[in-house]
């Protein structure tokens, strides 16, 4: 991909992952992903914010071909994506010096090698001149790690924020005109690696916002050029008021459970509560992540599998845990053959979710009137709460 302008001497290159569907050997990718970079050129110094992937190095490096020089490397993050093509670029460019906040130093040197000397760190607010425009570095840790920070070119007021407000879509498009699809990305982005760290986020989001920003330009998917579209979004995500949704992740081997849960989906729909419904067999993880960024509740589905739960629904479980999502209700509903700790053992795994406990619904063998008025109940209870939100 050739360069493509966003601003007089801006541009944006790096690559498009059109193929790649698993992030971290984990993270569902159904829409591939990007690498941008982008190239500043003031009237004195030059400038490459972040880099690429290390599968995409020969891409970036064809776009650098004919650069003449880099005279700073903003590493803006260091995991691989962004910063795994820094060492091709050094060799490349031998006077460039890497731009990294001090804990981004220490990442750079020991994930990467990167000779210590090589790399700069810089304090938060610190500016850097390339004649006629200046790169601010704004610090927003846990944007998606610790070290993560932003880059502010006042000039033209773009901010360039990398995994902050980025979205994992591959696409022809520079600008995020399709709200639509672009919102889903960014919203999975978000779930899966930002919602663990709600509160910074939502400190790096006022310092963005003291900005007068024109365009974000993230490190994955396309600049949004209407920055009020996914500042809303973020605002929304990282508030603290929930939905009248419950996210509903079960399994089931014989049929006793998934009768239960059709019956709760169901009884929650009538009262008026949206499901999110996912069959951890066939699931998405990426969907289930999305859905917890909003709901009040969560409801476990789970056969009993040697006196536990289901080990898909450990897997599930553990992760919600680790999301830390603003949930405020769980239960569990399940079934047995002859004897369960389900609920004690998934109890245990969630000890992240501040929530209050609705009495969960367990039954021995294929569900009964007994049961399917203990559902109701539950479903009672589960309205009655949202009511109150
Ligand atoms: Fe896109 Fe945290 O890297």
């Amino acid at each position: 991909m050739q360069e493509r302008k966003i601003a007089d001497g801006v541009a944006r290159i790096g690559a498009q992952d059109w193929n790649r569907r698993l992030f971290d050997s984990l993270i569902p990718l159904p829409d591939g992903t990007s690498y941008n970079a982008y190239l500043v050129r003031g009237s004195e110094k030059t400038a490459l914010i972040d880099t690429a992937d290390p599968t995409q190095s020969d891409v970036l490096m064809n776009q650098l071909a004919d650069v003449e020089t880099i005279d700073y490397l903003v590493a803006n993050h260091a995991e691989q994506d962004h910063a795994g093509t820094i060492p091709e670029v050094l060799d490349r460019f031998p006077q460039a010096e890497v731009i990294a906040t001090q804990k981004g130093r220490g990442m750079l040197v020991d994930l990467l090698c990167i000779p210590e000397d090589r790399v700069r760190a810089v304090e938060d607010g610190e500016t850097l001149s390339l004649g006629d425009k200046t790169l601010e570095f704004v610090h927003t840790p846990w944007v998606h790690w610790p070290e993560t920070m932003c880059t502010y070119l006042p000039e033209d007021r773009v901010l360039f924020s990398c995994d902050f407000f980025g979205s994992h879509y591959a696409t022809t498009d520079l600008y995020a005109h399709d709200h639509a699809v672009v919102y889903e990305a960014a919203k999975r982005y978000y779930a899966e690696i930002m919602m663990p760290f709600r509160p910074a986020i939502r400190k790096n989001l006022e310092k963005v916002k003291a900005r007068d920003v024109k365009l974000i330009a993230p490190s994955h998917g396309p600049v949004h050029d209407e920055p009020a579209f996914i500042l809303d979004a973020y605002e929304d995500w990282v508030s603290e008021t929930v939905k009248n949704e419950v996210v509903l992740p079960y399994i089931s081997m014989h049929g006793s459970t998934e009768r239960m849960v059709e019956h709760i989906v169901n009884a929650l729909a009538e009262r008026g509560v949206r499901v999110h419904l996912f069959d951890l067999a066939v699931t998405d993880l990426g969907k289930l992540a999305i859905a917890l960024v909003d709901a009040a509740t969560i409801v476990i589905g789970t056969p009993t599998v040697h006196v536990g739960p289901h080990p898909a629904v450990f897997y599930a479980a553990h992760l919600a845990n680790a999301l830390r999502p603003k949930l405020r209700y769980a239960s569990i509903v399940g079934s047995y053959g002859w004897s369960s700790k389900a609920i004690e053992r998934i109890t245990e795994l969630i000890p992240n979710l501040k929530v209050e406990v609705l009495d969960p619904v367990l039954c021995r063998g294929y569900p009964r009137d007994a049961d399917f008025k203990a559902l109701d109940a539950l479903a009672n209870a589960v309205a009655d709460r949202h009511a109150r939100l």
